[in-house]
């Protein structure tokens, strides 16, 4: 078993100190957290930091808002962040702010590297400013009517009603959302980084296997079109670091912000035995480095992060793993339905450990959105983790506590432990290329076989007919309790407080390794219950509170332009795509449906026979409980004509017809218009 340590440091993207965690910061946190600890259980050197990023203009907008200073601001939001990560179980080593002297040491630091490389351009720019607040503004803190279609009140870059994007300045009567003021233009010189000269570098970069496939193509495609220099400096006022030798200019946020995962790393390291800067970041180091991110920021740490690391002589990233966006009830987040949920009211209804467990059950490699299903997630939880690995050990551990003075019996002869014991190589796979579905999926199949098991042999029965020392009751409960043990080692990084409480019932600290170390023949502790169902009254409360915390926060009208930090280079998130040739592969036919006939013993099949200009095609579609056989007779519809023959009990069903609706009696079979002929190539 014995591996060689690794020397890792990880990272999530640093959430802006201007608002609260949400469900969706958490989904990050949650994924990184669980690698995070599978890594260290794992017996690895693994470092995870973090930090608020707290600069920028929305921070120093909100901060006037309520009448306070920034710094104040941002040290009453690091407090409730740092509670929220802690209460979810997010166990970083350092949680620190960008706003430290570390990360002015180190952004200064890299840019005179950046600027005595040759790599810093200076230039005047006009852009709008506002005369009464006497600041510049970023477009989108400027909102007017839209010169072309005159719709009201939309922002400075482009308008959300007919889609036309123009200058803040060509709109029709623009207001500094501040002030209220009419922008001026101004010209001023701005720091750019020649990001240009590094094309050649980030083409090679970003195919190096850092990135995720569909990421590195996405990629491709921006760096085809040519890059562009990139503005890094932002004029006063503004919250942020001023630049060396360059007075009234500042850092734009994103420069500095993914320093500081080397200043929160530095903090660290200068306060911890043995745990050293330069190991990690000097060019040619041994250690691995990655950043977990959202979909939405991959430019800045695929781009402009590897391309300034480079210049300035650091080494680069071993990953940057992006994931997706996170859907309540398959639909963006709304505060006006209640589902645009703070961790802090998660918190007040439900253990973070059923998200948690959650979010691992729904995650993969890819940056695919995650819908959290409201009622999916209860049941989900119930019944896995409740319904099956908690069980095992309810059904058993009493029995030992009971019958057989807490001890387990001797090492039976068994193999449904060491069936768990191995399956444990392919889980560490699945946990360390981030398929957390696949593994937990893994683990279930596992808990079902325990169960199984569990359920064939009755240990409530035996022991009432034999519950001496040895006898079979005793050897049931020991090895379900064994197989236990196991199950519970693989879910320790996703549940790890429910890991706890089963450790000290086992007597035992689970570690990847010692899980071959088996109970048999060793003592327990006594069983107390691990983890409660959810109830469906927890949920509601928690979408109650949501709405009304939504209902507040309007009433208190904020302003939009508080609440985001300007990108000036957008945050346009890479969406799972598939390209034409996959499409392309999809053969879809209109298909006449000669015959449909109901299939005995089915609840929800109809047997199509379908014609597709010649050709004959058998189908069952579960669409009996939307239509009556006689009514589909004679109509056309679309079939996809290439999918691989299934075999069903009633007969091999050769494709599929297309249909749209939620399912049950709402279920609305395509048809083409009048006109489309079977077995025309649909496209
Ligand atoms: N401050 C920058 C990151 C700087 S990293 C050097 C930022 N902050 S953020 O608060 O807007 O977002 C922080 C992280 O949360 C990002 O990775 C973002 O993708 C993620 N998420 C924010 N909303 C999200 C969802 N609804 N779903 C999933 N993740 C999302 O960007
Ligand atoms: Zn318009």
């Amino acid at each position: 078993m014995a591996q060689t340590q690794r020397k890792i440091l990880v990272t999530s993207a640093l959430p802006y100190a201007n608002g609260p965690i949400h469900l969706g910061h958490m989904l990050e946190h949650i994924q990184t957290d669980i690698w995070v600890r599978f890594q260290k259980l794992r017996g690895h050197l693994c470092t995870a930091v973090c930090a608020d990023d707290a600069h920028g203009t929305a921070i120093m907008i909100k901060a006037d808002q309520q009448g306070i200073t920034s710094e104040e601001l941002i040290d009453g939001v690091r407090k409730a962040h740092t509670a929220d990560f802690n209460d979810f179980l997010i166990g970083y080593d350092n949680y620190y702010s960008t706003h430290s002297e570390e990360n002015r040491e180190i952004s200064n630091r890299i840019y005179k590297l950046l600027r005595d490389n040759g790599k810093i351009a200076v230039r005047s720019i006009v852009q709008a400013y506002d005369p009464e607040k006497e600041m510049f503004l970023a477009d989108r803190f400027i909102k007017g009517t839209c010169p072309k279609c005159k719709a009201e009140d939309q922002y400075g870059d482009n308008c959300e009603v007919c889609s036309a994007t123009y200058t803040p300045m060509e709109m029709i009567d623009p207001r500094s959302v501040y002030s209220g003021a009419t922008p001026i233009e101004k010209e001023s010189e701005h720091y750019f980084f020649k990001l240009p000269d590094f094309q050649d570098f980030l083409a090679k970069w970003t195919r190096s296997g850092t990135l995720q496939d569909q990421v590195a193509n996405k990629l491709a495609e921006w760096l085809e079109s040519g890059l562009k220099e990139w503005d890094i400096s932002r004029d006063a006022p503004y919250f942020g670091f001023e630049i060396p030798d360059a007075p009234g200019k500042y850092f734009y946020v994103w420069l500095d912000a993914p320093i500081g995962y080397m200043a929160s790393f530095k903090n660290l390291c200068d306060r911890t035995e043995g745990l050293n800067f330069d190991d990690y970041w000097a060019k040619g180091s041994e250690a691995e480095l990655y950043h977990f991110i959202g979909k939405d920021i991959i430019n800045f740490h695929a781009l402009f992060w590897p391309a300034m690391l480079e210049c300035a002589g650091y080494r680069t990233p071993t990953g940057v793993n992006a994931h997706g966006y996170v859907t309540v009830d398959g639909t963006k987040m709304s505060k006006s339905r209640g589902t645009f949920i703070m961790a802090r009211t998660y918190l007040n209804h439900l253990d973070p450990q059923y998200l948690r467990y959650y979010f691992a059950a729904k995650l993969n490699s890819s940056v695919d959105d995650i819908d959290l299903n409201l009622q999916d997630f209860v049941q989900r939880v119930n019944s896995d983790v409740v319904g099956k690995v908690v069980n095992i050990a309810s059904r058993t551990a009493s029995f030992i506590n009971k019958y057989f003075d807490n001890k387990l019996s001797p090492k039976p002869v068994d193999t449904m432990v060491d069936f768990c014991i191995e399956a444990g190589d392919r889980i560490a796979e699945l946990y360390e290329s981030r398929e957390y579905g696949k593994a937990i999926r893994e683990i279930m199949h596992l808990a079902d076989i325990v169960n199984e098991y569990i359920a064939k042999e009755e240990p409530w029965k035996l022991v009432k007919t034999d519950n001496s020392p040895l006898g079979k009751a005793h050897e049931v409960c020991s090895i379900a309790l064994n197989a236990f043990a196991v199950l519970a080692t693989y879910l320790k990084p996703v549940m790890p407080n429910m890991v706890a409480d089963a450790e000290k019932f086992l007597g035992k600290e689970l570690t990847w390794d010692n899980r071959t170390e088996l109970l048999f023949g060793k003592e327990v502790n006594k069983f107390k219950p691990l983890i409660a169902r959810i109830d469906q009254k927890q949920i509601d409360a928690m979408i109650e509170e949501g709405k009304e915390a939504a209902a507040e926060a309007a009433k208190a009208n904020e302003p939009a332009a508080a609440v985001t930090e300007e990108t000036e280079l957008s945050k346009e998130p890479i969406e799972a795509e598939i390209n034409f040739d996959d499409f392309a592969k999809v053969d879809l036919r209109i298909a006449l449906i000669a015959k449909a006939e109901h299939v005995e013993k089915a609840n929800k099949l109809l047997k199509l026979t379908l014609d597709l200009g010649g050709e004959t095609r058998t189908v069952f579609s579960g669409i009996k409980s939307a239509y009556k056989p006689e009514d589909l007779e004679g109509k056309l519809t679309v079939m996809v004509a290439n999918l691989a023959p299934r075999k069903m009990k009633f007969g091999l069903s050769e494709g599929m017809v297309l249909a749209a609706g939620p399912g049950k009696d709402e279920i609305y079979l395509l048809e083409p218009h009048a006109g489309a002929k079977p077995g025309q190539r649909v496209m």
